[in-house]
């Protein structure tokens, strides 16, 4: 049982969230009371009498012997949503996004990405980026993310210092490869399993619950066999979660195959070394077979969609349709700076557009809707990093990470009109919104200064 703790602040309004995909809840007339963990107390939606909303309101500030005036925030015309969830994202990769878009990915990672990941080892660059990457994702609401560092320890130990500091909720990973890289990024195998060790060491010691470590072996090409199978175990012992890229160009995929001619897929891989389990995130997945589809739903194992990137590097488009309907874990990703934007609005709308791509050569794919794809970015990603218990919506009992949107702000990049519906504006948000909208962000109850 959990154990039902003081309500320290109540949020009044409409509330929008989802408990299952393609459905979401909009809630007018909703209130929601956190203890001081951030944890949800209180959840009650949809008051007809809003005399009895007051009563309620009332009666919960003196039970918990709360000042109303101060602990009661009136959400007005403006409406709460669960934090956005980015499932796969390159921090270092920042520096670059919004350039060096002109290469298929495996041209991609030589000339841009790999020169400016080994700048990483250069603290007071690190620290520069890193501080502005983790802003931005907080401005466009992204609460939690997976994000890969670079292969320098101390640089990814200062990311997770600073995500820490900011109060984000992430898994971070220091990146290992030791193989098929260039002479100034690369490591050795040894120097690749033992500091990441010490990565996950350091960060388990901090002691921050919201931060986490992540094993992340680039992809399959960058590890030798030995720090592969280092990598499974490491991860097995201490319960961590893993995060790697699968199936994302065809010439990756040929390279995959001509590395290990006895292993029957790029899936089977990752399995073959312990790295394919219900703890994995495999970005991208696009051109996967039935068998490995197949694989990956067995295995538990999660999918970050990443379709901006997939447009960008040019790599395919994932077919969304049969992972769903695989039952397989699947959540949101902006992977920068494959994709160019750090927010996950962007990313539903280019899932979207992704979907409606198929739909095109494929009579019987059934689009994505906006509601479906709302989904992903929230419920979706709570349960691709496992934590579906604890974020994703506003359900009792979870911890209450939120943003508070204003469709009418003065500079608000869409304006709505008489007779429009609460979900029609909620709609245009997701089309056209912006960080302009958000008004307030929380994570785990705490506010979110920016
Ligand atoms: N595959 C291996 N490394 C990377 C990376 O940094 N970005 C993307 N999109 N794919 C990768
Ligand atoms: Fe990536």
């Amino acid at each position: 049982m959990m154990k039902a703790n003081k309500i320290i602040k109540l949020f009044k309004g409409t509330v929008i969230h989802s408990l299952e995909i393609g459905k979401v809840e909009i809630l007018p007339n909703s209130l929601i009371g956190i203890d001081e963990e951030g944890v949800i107390q209180h959840m009650k939606s949809n008051y007809e009498d809003l005399k009895q909303l007051e009563k309620d309101v009332s009666s919960i500030c003196i039970n918990n012997g709360i000042d109303e005036k101060e602990s009661v925030i009136d959400m007005g015309n403006k409406f709460l949503i669960p934090g956005f969830i980015d499932t796969h994202a390159h921090a270092p990769q920042y520096h670059n996004a919004g350039t060096g878009t002109d290469l298929p990915l495996l041209k991609w990672l030589e000339k841009y990405t790999f020169p400016v990941e080994s700048k990483f080892k250069d603290l007071v660059f690190a620290e520069n980026v890193y501080s502005k990457v983790v802003d931005r994702m907080l401005r466009h609401g992204t609460t939690t993310c997976c994000y890969y560092a670079t292969i320098h320890l101390e640089a990814s130990e200062l990311l997770a210092d600073i995500v820490s500091k900011r109060g984000q909720r992430a898994f971070i990973g220091k990146v290992c490869m030791d193989r098929h890289s260039p002479d100034h990024y690369i490591e050795s195998t040894e120097q690749s399993i033992n500091n990441t060790r010490e990565f996950v060491d350091r960060i388990l010691s901090k002691g921050n619950e919201l931060v986490q470590p992540i094993v992340t072996p680039r992809f399959a090409p960058s590890c030798t066999n030995e720090l592969m199978e280092a990598l499974g175990k490491l991860s097995q012992e201490k319960q961590t979660l893993i995060q790697s890229h699968l199936s994302e160009n065809k010439d990756e995929i040929e390279w995959v195959k001509s590395l290990y001619p006895g292993i029957e897929s790029y899936t089977h891989v990752y399995k073959h070394f312990n790295l394919l389990n219900e703890r994995t995130i495999m970005a991208h997945c696009v051109h996967l077979s039935e068998e490995e589809i197949k694989l990956i739903s067995t295995q538990q194992t999660a999918i970050s969609h990443c379709p901006i990137s997939n447009f960008t590097l040019s790599s395919g488009n994932l077919d969304v349709r049969k992972v769903l309907e695989a039952n397989i874990k699947l959540g949101l990703g902006s992977d920068i700076s494959g994709g160019y934007h750090p927010s996950i609005l962007q990313v539903i709308r280019d899932s979207i557009k992704c979907s409606n791509s198929h739909y095109f050569n494929n009579d019987n794919h059934t689009p994505l809707t906006f509601e479906e794809a709302f989904y992903l970015a929230t419920v979706g990603g709570s349960k691709v990093v496992n934590l579906d218990h604890r974020i994703g919506n506003f359900m009792i009992g979870k911890d209450f990470d939120a943003q508070i949107i204003d469709p009418f702000v003065s500079n608000s990049p869409f304006d709505c009109f008489d007779g429009e519906t609460l979900k029609d504006i909620f709609q245009k948000f997701i089309y056209l919104g912006d960080d302009r909208n958000l008004s307030s962000l929380y994570i785990k109850g705490n506010k979110i200064k920016f």
